[in-house]
Formats: C-alpha cells, structure tokens, sequence
C-alpha cells in the first residue's frame, strides 16, 4: 500500500476524530488515580468513544479484546485491561486510544503518572513527550520521513533511553495502519518525501533501561526484558507546508 494524500473532505473528518480522541485522553487522564483498576479506565475510555457515536478501532482489532490498551509500568504497549489490575501510587500507565469517525482514524497515546512517581519515572514521560515534538519540527512537506526518525532517536538517546525497535508509528486514515512505517529511531535510508495532507502516527516508545522487549503469554502485551519502565508518547499529525497540525491534541494544549 502507498501513502494516502487526503482531500480537504477527508482532512475535517480526521480533525474531527482527532478532536474527539483528545476529549478522550483529557477525561482518562483525570480518572486515573491509586484504586482504579486499568478495566475501569477500559470501561470509561469505550463509554465516552460510544457517546461520540463513534467506534472505539482498538476493540477487536486482529482479536485485540479492548477499547484502551493500558500499559503499566515495565508494560510499554497493548496491556490487556483486567479488572484485577489495580493502578497504585507511583506507577506510570499508558493509555492508547483509537477512534472512528465517519469512517476515519485517530490514534492517541499518554503516558500518566499514578499519585507520587519518582523523578526517574517523570523524566522519562517527560522525554517520551520531547521525543515526539523533536521528531514533529521535522514533520513538514519537503522533508523526508527519516527526518522525524532521526529526530525522535536522538532525543532518546541523548537522554541515556532505550529505543523499542519492534514497534513503529505508522500512516492512518481510513485504515487505522497504513503506509509508511515510522520508526523512532534513525534509518539507513531518506524514506519517503513528506506531503502535505499526509496524516501520520507518531509514536515514540522509550525505555528507561534496555531496549529489548518481550511478549507475555497473553501474546499482546510488550514489555521491557529487564523490566525497566516504558513509556508512549502518540498523536495523530497532518502535515503541511508549514508547521504539522497535532490533530490529537485540543489547540489550546499544542504545546
Ligand atoms: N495505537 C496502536 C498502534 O498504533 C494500536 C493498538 S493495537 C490494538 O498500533 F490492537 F490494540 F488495537
Ligand atoms: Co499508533
């Protein structure tokens, strides 16, 4: 599959989506406290999707049995909620959350603090975050897409992190992944020109300690191999001749 130029029809229905993914992330980032199990934030995070009339993409997705992947910890994506999983001062989780709109994507990831977390904890959210804004000054019509990735690798890098290479952003519209791959870290090669009206995926995934990940037996859920904390960073991004439009984000919180 090649990458998709969207029409101007297309591009309101993704702001839409993206819109409503950010109202989304804003009412899961308040629920998010010590007690709250990661299926009470599953739950909330379906119910607010649905009131939108919209579809929660997560939800079956190759058999995927949620609507919010919630990460914890050592967890770095696709964390099956559990009712049994009770979230407790000083952790960090990730929510990653996907919506449809009239038949168009958005695709979002936060990564929160759970009460008190240490300086550690909040330095590598804090970074994850970075990595994502580092990776989209280069996200402009012209540039090339290994731009971005460079830009996201060295910003984890710099900070001592660890760049999970398994896991990649990704071109989303009317599929929820489609072409081109993004990795977060720098490619042996340009990659594909930047577009104006090209929707993207940005997703940096960094890790505290080693790089290497492993799936659990529930075979969705990745976590680090040396159990060092992870964390995600997600938004959707329309690129322009100008500066990139954080579709994921209310424009009152773009930065
Ligand atoms: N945000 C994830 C991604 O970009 C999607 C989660 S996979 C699912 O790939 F199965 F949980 F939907
Ligand atoms: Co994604």
């Amino acid at each position: 599959m090649s990458v998709t130029i969207k029409s101007q029809r297309e591009i309101e229905y993704m702001r839409e989506a993206g819109r409503l993914l950010a109202i989304v992330h804003n009412e899961l980032e308040k629920f998010v406290k010590p007690g709250v199990s990661t299926k009470d934030i599953d739950r909330l995070g379906e119910k607010i999707i649905r009131g939108f009339g919209c579809i929660p993409s997560f939800l079956n997705y190759q058999g995927y049995p949620a609507s919010i992947c919630v990460s914890v910890n050592e967890e770095i994506v696709h964390g099956i909620p559990s009712d049994n999983r009770i979230l407790k001062d000083g952790d960090i989780v990730s929510l990653d959350a996907g919506l449809i709109y009239k038949g168009y994507h958005s695709d979002a990831a936060r990564t929160h603090g759970v009460g008190n977390i240490s300086d550690e904890a909040q330095r590598l959210i804090d970074v994850t975050r970075q990595c994502f804004f580092d990776g989209i000054q280069q996200a402009k019509a012209g540039n090339h897409l290994n731009d971005i990735c460079k830009a996201i690798g060295n910003c984890a890098t710099k900070a001592g992190y660890g760049i999970v290479k398994e896991l990649v952003g990704h071109g989303i519209g009317q599929e929820l992944h489609e072409a081109p791959q993004i990795p977060n870290y720098c490619m042996n090669r340009r990659g594909i020109k930047l577009e104006s009206c090209m929707t993207l995926a940005i997703e940096p995934m960094i890790t505290a300690g080693g790089a290497d990940v492993k799936w659990l037996p529930d075979r969705w859920t990745v976590v680090t191999k040396d159990k060092s904390l992870a964390a995600h960073y997600e938004n959707t991004v329309l690129i322009t001749d100008g500066q990139p439009e954080i579709l994921t984000l209310l424009s009152e919180e773009s930065r």
